[in-house]
């Protein structure tokens, strides 16, 4: 039988990204071994805020040489109380989804069997969404002007870059069999790039008479959200947009520990980069508190990628059996285990 062997460069970065992204690496490595076609060969990039003080960089000149060279990337987090956020993330995150062109933020809000949810009155069929986050510029473009007394950030919204993460939605919502793509802007007040942005989904949406395609202000899908979160099923969304109602999204899923994000190349020409959707959680780095199912979901979205979606729900089952089994849980989802513990637990489901 034939072993297909993906190399995959992981950046542990800052925080608690070292921590989790050793949880995923385990559970990739036994689901490669109960299969038997797949390897994986893991390379330790020691890239970050640490990195970032010894050398002034956030990752080597010859960075994006190196990270060329693998199939997938799997990232931790980024961002250090002594260290400028704008320069660590936009030197490291920022720069790998821009600069590998990984124009498509894919970011699951499912409530799993046995996560928490703070909403009253919802089925846990109601929170099943896929926000399909426009990753590559809008309002992170980096433009702008800083002045002493004054500022400017300028959004960037190409036709290219609109319509191909809108097509993108809408191509998920028939190959998932999903019924709706929702849009999300804000054309009343940002009269530029939003009304060109609705234009385009408008353009977009004729061609597909077989999905519904709505379209919601920012303001008051964030209201729906939390009223009514079964009315969402593709989501499709500006890069601010995306950021901030991902956070809502993974609060009405069980939190930031169980939220995961794939930042694609939906073309496969630059490697594809997966990481959980919280930060580096200072907080509580060290202590064995994080939750590694954020980052374990995102390890299950590479295998989606990788064209082995039954090892992405077999991984995405197993996290969901440990809940569903409420004897390990972190402290976010109100147990006491340790992070390692919730490990071996997954480990134990697959
Ligand atoms: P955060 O997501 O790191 O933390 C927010 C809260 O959620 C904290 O209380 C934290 O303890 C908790 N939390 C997050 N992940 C958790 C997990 N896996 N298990 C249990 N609890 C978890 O957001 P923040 O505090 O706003 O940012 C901290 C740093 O991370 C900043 O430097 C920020 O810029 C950076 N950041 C990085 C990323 C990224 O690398 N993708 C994303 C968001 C924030
Ligand atoms: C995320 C993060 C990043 C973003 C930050 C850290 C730059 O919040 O991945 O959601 O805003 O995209
Ligand atoms: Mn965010």
């Amino acid at each position: 039988m034939e072993c297909k062997n993906y190399r995959v460069a992981v950046i542990g970065g800052d925080g608690i990204g070292p921590e989790v992204c050793d949880a995923a690496k385990q559970v990739l490595q036994k689901t490669a071994e109960q299969d038997g076609r797949i390897a994986f060969t893991f390379t330790d990039l020691p890239w970050g805020c640490t990195w970032y003080k010894e050398s002034g960089r956030m990752m080597p000149e010859d960075g994006f040489d190196i990270l060329k060279g693998y199939d997938a990337i799997l990232l931790g987090a980024v961002g250090r109380p002594d260290v400028p956020d704008h320069v660590s993330l936009h030197g490291l995150l920022i720069a790998i989804r821009q600069g590998f062109d990984q124009y498509v933020n894919l970011r699951p809000v499912k409530l799993l069997k046995g996560a928490p949810c703070p909403l009253k009155d919802v089925k846990r069929e109601d929170v099943d969404m896929i926000f399909v986050r426009e990753n590559s510029e809008g309002e992170y473009a980096g433009k702008g002007i800083l002045e002493a007394d004054r500022a400017e950030q300028v959004g960037v919204f190409t036709r290219r870059g609109c319509e191909r993460v809108i097509r993108y939605a809408f191509e998920l919502a028939v190959k998932e069999g999903r019924r709706r793509v929702t849009s999300v802007s804000k054309g009343n007040a940002l009269n530029y790039s939003m009304v060109f942005w609705d234009k385009i989904f408008a353009q977009v949406a004729a061609d597909y008479p077989q999905i519904e395609a709505d379209s919601l202000l920012v303001d008051a899908a964030s209201m729906f959200m939390v009223r009514d979160p079964a009315r969402f099923d593709v989501v499709v969304c500006s890069n601010l947009f995306g950021d901030i109602l991902t956070d809502l999204g993974a609060a009405i899923a069980g939190g930031m520990g169980m939220s995961a994000g794939a930042n694609l190349n939906p073309e496969g020409r630059f490697p594809s980069m997966f990481e959980p959707v919280h930060g580096s959680a200072p907080d509580i780095m060290g202590q064995e508190k994080a939750n590694p199912m954020a980052t374990v979901w995102a390890a299950s979205q590479m295998m989606d990628c990788f064209g082995r979606p039954d090892l992405g729900k077999k991984i995405l089952a197993a996290i969901e059996a440990v809940l569903e089994e409420g004897k390990y849980r972190t402290p976010d989802l109100g147990g006491s285990s340790k992070t390692s513990e919730v490990t071996r637990a997954i480990l134990e489901k697959l």
